[in-house]
């Protein structure tokens, strides 16, 4: 039995819905499914104007453009981070300046852990990342963007959809907001992401010409492949939820789970996993163990992100789920 850390939440009306597009359909994208997809997106943001794109990178591609971000201009962003953020502002030939993280098993920036490489550095814009499904409360977001010169993008990649409540959503004091639904997200159509925009410059109309040259448009388009097996899984995103919390709950016996309340990316824990993760090696469980962080980062000031503790990423799949269903260990 292999139990993969990361496996994406299909099922079988899934396999029979793409059976169904290739009998009768064609696989470019949609418009009414790219609508629907919209319409869910959107109940889980203080939405702007939201598009799907091909990838979360793409989209932080478009929020940086958008907000007129050039060569050379500072961008200030969270040093445990994923590569492909870096690699964003590289592309465009931007500079990464980074905050710190609060603490070595607590990866929010503080509001002052902010302000530090603000001060310093004078960001353009800054990248807030909800990591793993824990949000940096909107109390700084507000503060940064109400007290500095600077346009604010949320990063809510490894973070949809954590909601600060049932009725408080992410974005309200972003200019935009970013998120993936990449192979390794609770909710992935193997590729996609998307962008939400407030004061929008962008138009995905990008199969016409335009003399407006303040529009930035091209293909944003995913084929409806993606866009099923995405609108599929927002179609039952409770349930499956639901089975993320009953995992955590069970391995919550054993050990303390990182914020279990609200991680819905990964189950993490910084402690000794002890026996359980030798039991869960034995039945072939992948199990991912971070302890240092992505290459990029190297400034050596970081105090905590630079120490932080080595931790123990635990799967949080069907498959788990359907493993200790079959076993009743839940
Ligand atoms: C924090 C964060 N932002 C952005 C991205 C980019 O998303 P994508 O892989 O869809 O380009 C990722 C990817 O994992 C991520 O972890």
């Amino acid at each position: 039995m292999i139990i993969p850390h990361s496996f994406p939440s299909i099922n079988n009306n899934d396999y029979t819905d793409l059976e169904v597009l290739f009998r009768e359909s064609f696989v470019g994208s949609k418009v009414d499914l790219n609508d629907l997809i919209v319409k869910k997106i959107n109940n889980f943001l203080f939405a702007g104007e939201t598009y799907v794109t091909q990838s979360g990178s793409q989209g932080l591609l478009i929020a940086l453009k958008n907000l007129g971000v050039q060569e050379t201009d500072k961008v200030a962003l969270c040093s445990i981070n994923c590569p492909s953020v870096v690699n964003v502002l590289k592309f465009i030939g931007a500079i990464p300046v980074y905050y710190d993280v609060r603490g070595t098993s607590d990866f929010r920036p503080s509001k002052s852990d902010i302000e530090t490489v603000l001060k310093e550095h004078s960001p353009k814009v800054v990248i807030i990342t909800h990591c793993f499904g824990v949000l940096v409360e909107r109390e700084i977001i507000s503060y940064i963007s109400d007290n500095y010169e600077i346009k604010v993008i949320e990063d809510y990649a490894t973070s949809f959809p954590s909601v600060y409540s049932r009725n408080i959503k992410v974005g309200q004091h972003s200019d935009c907001v970013i998120g993936s639904f990449g192979s390794t997200k609770p909710i992935s159509g193997g590729i996609g992401g998307f962008i939400s925009l407030k004061n929008s410059r962008f138009t995905p109309e990008y199969d016409v010409t335009t003399d407006e040259n303040d529009k930035i448009t091209f293909n944003i388009n995913i084929s409806s492949i993606n866009q099923r097996l995405i609108l599929n899984q927002l179609n039952r995103i409770d349930s499956i939820l639901f089975k993320r919390k009953k995992i955590v709950e069970f391995y919550t016996k054993y050990l303390n789970i990182w914020q279990h309340s609200c991680d819905l990316f990964r189950a993490i824990t910084f402690e000794d996993t002890g026996d359980l993760a030798k039991d869960l090696r034995s039945i072939g469980c992948e199990l991912d163990v971070r302890s240092c962080l992505h290459p990029y980062v190297s400034s050596s000031d970081m105090e905590n992100a630079l120490n932080f503790n080595s931790y123990l990423s635990l799967p949080l799949n069907i498959k788990m789920y359907e493993y200790l269903v079959e076993n009743k260990l839940l």
